[in-house]
């Protein structure tokens, strides 16, 4: 607490009065005739002197214990209290998306990035979920200190600021994508193509990145299961067996992306291909582009990873020994999305208490898909509440 500092320690303030007592300068030039009026002004100087002294300690006191209780009382107020959320302070970014970058990356310059927009970044939504598996996860935790979560909202924002260290407002001209923003429509496609766009910069200034959508828990640390010798790797939806095989059905909520030419012209090439294929969003364009002949004359080492390790409610990693990451994919709807991701959270919790021989004869799978399913979004095609941000 910075008013600490301002209070003398007690040995330090009686250092100081004794000083100032013995070696004034009048006390050495004193003649033995006015000793008797120098002692008694030495005595009221003194007293005034300790009198003054007490009296600042007190305030300072005072004023450190009430700063103590203002502030411990609720330690997430922090942001809130000191910056109003009607202060623009709050809501701008205090450091450049390069500062928070340098600072949030690895030694090899790599960060994991995820964005949050207000309805994912209420309490007890989805980002509490996020984080919440990095800390019950194995050997995740310590990810957390390379995590740069990206708002595209200011309520988001200030959620972040009071969750998490590294965080950064992506200003959006037009649009404000606070709203829940409903699968596919123009708002949608606009905050998915932003995303590329923005993540296309982050190459170009030298990261690497792990993006990772919030809605997918991290249970142990994906790096080791990474291929080495990839530009771009990326989860699929379904996973056809072969890592090199197009055919898969990649899922852009996860990709490892390693900055080089290749990858920045791919980025750029993805981006621009949104006006080949208007009105779909990244994930099919991917989908599209993933066989054009420029990719290949590009040189980009594209693979697909194994839903064994990286796997989601479409085609789930049935292996709790072998998972690392978790999707909430084909799910449809905040309220089904949250369930089934606090019972995937809650089969981990399980699996942990097992002991490691019953560990390994992997007699516990998960329990979900349970409310999400693809099935809902057929039966209720069309209904808004049932269309969400997709992973
Ligand atoms: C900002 O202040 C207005 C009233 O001046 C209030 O209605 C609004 O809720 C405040 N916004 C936030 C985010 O607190
Ligand atoms: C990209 O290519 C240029 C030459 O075309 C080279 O100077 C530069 O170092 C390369 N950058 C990266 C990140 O590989
Ligand atoms: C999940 O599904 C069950 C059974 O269909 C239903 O009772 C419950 O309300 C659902 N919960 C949510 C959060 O959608």
């Amino acid at each position: 607490m910075p008013l600490q500092r301002t209070t003398l320690p007690s040995s330090n303030r009686r250092r100081l009065f004794r000083h100032s007592a013995a070696n004034s300068p009048a006390a050495a030039l004193m003649s033995p005739e006015s000793t008797a009026t120098a002692l008694n002004l030495r005595r009221i100087l003194g007293a005034a002197l300790l009198f003054f002294l007490v009296s600042l300690s007190c305030v300072l006191l005072f004023r450190n214990a009430y700063y103590s209780v203002f502030v411990s009382s609720n330690p997430l107020s922090r942001f809130t209290t000191v910056f109003p959320p009607n202060d623009s302070a709050a809501v701008t970014n205090e450091y450049s998306l390069e500062n928070i970058l340098s600072e949030a990356a690895m030694q090899d310059r790599t960060v994991i990035l995820t964005t949050l927009n207000e309805a994912w970044a209420a309490p007890n939504s989805i980002i509490d979920l996020f984080l919440e598996s990095f800390r019950i996860g194995d050997h995740t935790r310590r990810l957390l200190n390379h995590l740069v979560i990206i708002a595209l909202d200011q309520k988001a924002f200030i959620r972040c600021q009071a969750i998490h260290t590294y965080c950064y407002l992506l200003v959006s001209e037009a649009t404000d994508f606070h709203e829940e923003a409903y699968f596919m429509t123009p708002s949608y496609l606009k905050m998915m193509w932003r995303r590329i766009d923005f993540l296309r910069s982050v190459l170009e200034m030298g990261y690497n990145f792990v993006f990772t959508d919030a809605d997918i828990m991290w249970f142990r640390d994906p790096f080791p299961r990474f291929h080495r010798d990839a530009d771009f790797q990326i989860a699929c939806d379904h996973f056809t067996g072969s890592f090199d095989d197009v055919q898969n059905r990649p899922n852009g909520g996860f990709n490892f992306v390693k900055s080089n030419n290749r990858s920045i012209e791919f980025y750029k090439f993805w981006y621009s291909s949104r006006e080949t294929y208007p009105g779909y969003h990244d994930q099919d364009v991917l989908n599209f582009i993933k066989v054009d002949p420029f990719i290949t004359d590009l040189g980009l080492r594209m693979k697909f990873l194994d839903t064994a390790n990286f796997g989601g409610l479409c085609e789930p990693s049935r292996d709790l020994n072998k998972v690392c990451t978790m999707h909430a994919n084909c799910c449809y709807g905040m309220d089904s999305k949250l369930h089934d991701l606090r019972i995937m959270l809650q089969d981990w919790k399980y699996y942990l208490t097992l002991s490691p021989s019953l560990k390994r004869l992997s007699i516990i799978s998960w329990r979900v898909p349970q409310n999400c399913s693809l099935d809902s979004l057929k039966h209720d095609h069309g209904s808004p509440e049932k269309s969400v941000q997709e992973g």
